[in-house]
Order: C-alpha cells, then structure tokens, then sequence
C-alpha cells in the first residue's frame, strides 16, 4: 500500500426535504450573498430552484442567479460568473443541478479571488490559493463532483476539455435528496452510471498491490450499483433504488476507492475529448470506450481484469488461464452497458464519429509531462490512437 492522505471535509446532508436547508448551510459556513449558478432549467422545472430561493431567503440572505451552464460546461459563462460575482459582492457559491452547473460554480469560486486568467488553473499553469466558499444541491448522481475535488470545463475556442482537481474544490456541504433524481431521462440515469463505475475502475485497474480494504470496497460499491441499476432504470421513482445509486456516486470519487494506490484515468482522459468534440454525455462516451480499452489492456495483467469479472460479475475463475475469465468479464460489462440503454462503441454512441478524427482526438488527449497517459500500462500517442480504432466497432 502506498502512503497517502484522504481528505474528504464536505458534510452531506441527504434525504428528502434536505434543499430546504439550504439557506441555514450557507449560513452555517459564513456565506451572506449567494450565486446561485445552474443549468439549462431543469431546476425551474421541478420547483428545486424556487425552493431553494426560498430557503435563503427564509435564512435571510441576498443572492443573484446565474443560469445556462450547459452539458459539458464552457469557459465564458465561468467568465461571466466571475465578473458578476465580483459586481455583485457575492461570497458564497451554490451550484444547483448536474454536474455540468456545480463544475462550473466550482470554477466560478476559483476564479472570483484569482488576480490571472482562471484558465490558468484548467491549463495546470497555476494553482489557487484560495476559493469563494462553495455548496452544492446534486440532481444527478453520476460525476461525483458533490464530493470531489475536480472541475471540469471546456475551452470554448478549440473546444479543449481540462480538469482541475485540488482540494479547495471540495464543496463545504452537499445537499443530496435522491426524490431530486426521478425526473432525470433514463439516458442521463444510464450515463451517471457508467461514470460512477469508472471512477472506481479507474482506480480499480491499478499495479499496486496489497490494497484489500480499498479493493474490497470499491467491489462491494460496484456490484451494488450494477445490483441496482435495473430497479433505478425499471422504476425512476423508487426512492430507495435511487438514494443508493445517489450515495454510491459520491463515494465512487471522492477517492475512498483511491486510497493507497496508483490510479490510472486513461478512459477519462480519452473520454473528455469525445465529450468536447461531439458533446455526448460523458457517460456514454466511456460506455463506448471501456470494452476497448479492458481488451486492449488484456495482456498488462489479465489476473486483474479477472478479478474484477469474478468478484463484481460473479464470472467463474479459470485459473488455467485467467484470460478467459477476463475476457467473460468484458463480455459482462458490455451487455450490462447495453442492458441499461448505453453503447459499447464508438458507432453506437454517436453517428457523427468518424474514424478520421482519430488523430485529432488523440492529439487533444491531456498527457502527462512524459507524453504519456495513464499508469496501468501508460499508454503513448501510438496506443491512444489504436484504442480509439479498436473502440470505432468493438463487439463482444
Ligand atoms: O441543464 P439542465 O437543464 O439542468 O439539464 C441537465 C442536462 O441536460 C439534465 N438534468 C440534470 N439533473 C436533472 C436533469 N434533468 C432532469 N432531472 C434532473 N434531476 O441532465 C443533463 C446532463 O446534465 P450534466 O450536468 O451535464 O450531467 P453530468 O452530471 O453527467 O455532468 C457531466 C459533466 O461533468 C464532468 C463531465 O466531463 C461533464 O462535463 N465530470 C466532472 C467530474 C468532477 N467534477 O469530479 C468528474 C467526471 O468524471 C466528469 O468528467
Ligand atoms: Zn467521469
């Protein structure tokens, strides 16, 4: 086990009516005029922003809305956030909604008190020293970002998509109310899944050993999101259903299943390009990518991958040759992706993927100083590019 420090401070206040305490929150955490900062108006439509005005009100607090942070969410409307936040004398950010309105009030918070360019942060030439105090109200279990200490945006010109993950991201509290979640389209259900479960196989697939606990856990979250996701799909408003999907998505990433070990993110890295370029869901785009990658990874440690198939799929274990144990728990992932409505490759996820945007899309991927990307078996331009073509038309 390698050393490490686990720091997860948001205080989570979950279960129906929670919203309503948000006023009382910001409060608590010293806030006294809010930005309220959401998405496309999903928030008007079930009543959350509403009630959530009204809870700050009742506390007595100021506050301005800020809304239009769209599905994988842009710079401008972060630049916008600031300079209104700055006008308007706001001290504390509340981003309501998906993922896409709370990664953006994150960037929001990071830049009101930077002096430079908030991309700084995104393009990793800066880190912030301090942030605007921020709470969220989460509407869609999938990003994690309730509990995590990354934002992702996307660069309007050249279309570039760049997370930035520090500790001062961590919102101080999270408002979490599964009943928020039943109005969400089964697609964006289906998608939040699959992102759940590759944040934890992004830390899952992993060279270091004698992690248990963290492996333990992290198969335990898996099997019961796979365990409920039928219900979830088959019954939107099962409140119960939807409270463990909604749990099990902030602690697949606050990095409970990281600690100890290596983590790869290879998927993502290569995700975010696809999510930038076509705007799809970022959870479909790795449902399209994963199948490819596992198979691609095969031979790097095909015990692992059988492992994985074994404990959170329930394969039986040839221990002749545990590829065909890993191969089985490909082939299980792949029709649990499209179980749930998600694709299993590039041609599935989306008609307008061509298979001569393969360099572009390997040319944007985010690389480590050494080029490369990932750790499982760090993967080179040469990689990226042949897991793309093998994601174009993968099939079990
Ligand atoms: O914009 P509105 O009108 O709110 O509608 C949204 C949007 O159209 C809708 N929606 C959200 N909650 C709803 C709802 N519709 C009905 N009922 C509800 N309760 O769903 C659509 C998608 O929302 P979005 O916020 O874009 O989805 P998601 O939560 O999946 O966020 C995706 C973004 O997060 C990034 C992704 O790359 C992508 O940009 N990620 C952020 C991470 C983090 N901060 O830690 C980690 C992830 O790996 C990921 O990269
Ligand atoms: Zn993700």
């Amino acid at each position: 086990m390698l050393n490490f420090q686990f720091h997860s401070p948001t205080e989570f206040v979950f279960g129906r009516g929670t919203e309503n305490q948000a006023g009382e929150l910001v409060r608590k955490y010293g806030g006294t005029k809010v930005l309220i900062h959401y998405g496309g108006g999903s928030v008007l439509k079930s009543g959350l922003y509403e009630r959530t005005a009204h809870s700050l009100e009742a506390a007595g607090l100021k506050y301005v809305p800020l809304g239009g942070a769209r599905p994988n969410p842009v710079d401008t409307l972060v630049y916008e956030g600031i300079g209104l936040a700055r006008r308007e004398g706001v001290d504390f950010i509340l981003g309501i909604g998906g993922g896409s309105a709370i990664d953006s009030a994150k960037a929001i918070a990071a830049g009101v008190p930077y002096e430079g360019d908030f991309w700084d942060f995104y393009a990793a030439r800066a880190r912030p020293a301090k942030t605007l105090k921020q709470g969220c109200i989460i509407t869609l279990p999938a990003t994690g970002t309730e509990g995590s200490d990354s934002t992702v945006i996307t660069r309007a010109d050249g279309m570039l998509k760049r997370g930035m993950s520090c500790d001062l991201n961590r919102p101080l509290f999270s408002i979490m109310n599964p009943e928020l979640t039943f109005t969400l389209p089964a697609y964006q259900t289906a998608s939040g899944i699959v992102d759940m479960m590759a944040h934890i196989m992004e830390r899952y697939f992993t060279n270091t050993r004698n992690v248990d606990v963290t492996d333990r856990i992290s198969e335990a979250l898996l099997t019961s999101i796979v365990n409920q996701a039928g219900r979830v799909m088959r019954e939107p408003e099962n409140y119960d259903a939807r409270a463990e999907i909604l749990w099990a998505g902030m602690l697949a990433h606050n990095n409970l299943c990281g600690v100890g070990r290596e983590t790869d993110f290879s998927v993502h890295q290569m995700e975010h390009e696809l999510s930038a370029k076509y705007d799809v869901a970022h959870g479909a785009g790795l449902a399209a990518l994963y199948p490819a990658w596992m198979q691609y990874q095969m031979s790097q440690n095909p015990m692992r991958l059988a492992e994985f198939a074994v404990r959170v799929f329930g394969a039986e274990m040839n221990f002749e040759d545990p590829t065909v144990t890993a191969w089985d728990g490909i082939r299980k992932l792949a029709a649990f992706y499209l179980s749930i409505g998600m694709p299993v490759n590039l041609r599935q996820l989306d008609a307008r993927v061509e298979k001569s945007d393969i360099p572009e899309l390997v040319g944007k991927v985010r690389r480590r100083k050494d080029g490369l990307v990932g750790n499982f078996r760090p993967l080179s331009d040469a990689d990226l590019a042949k897991i793309y073509e093998l994601a174009f038309d993968w099939q079990a």
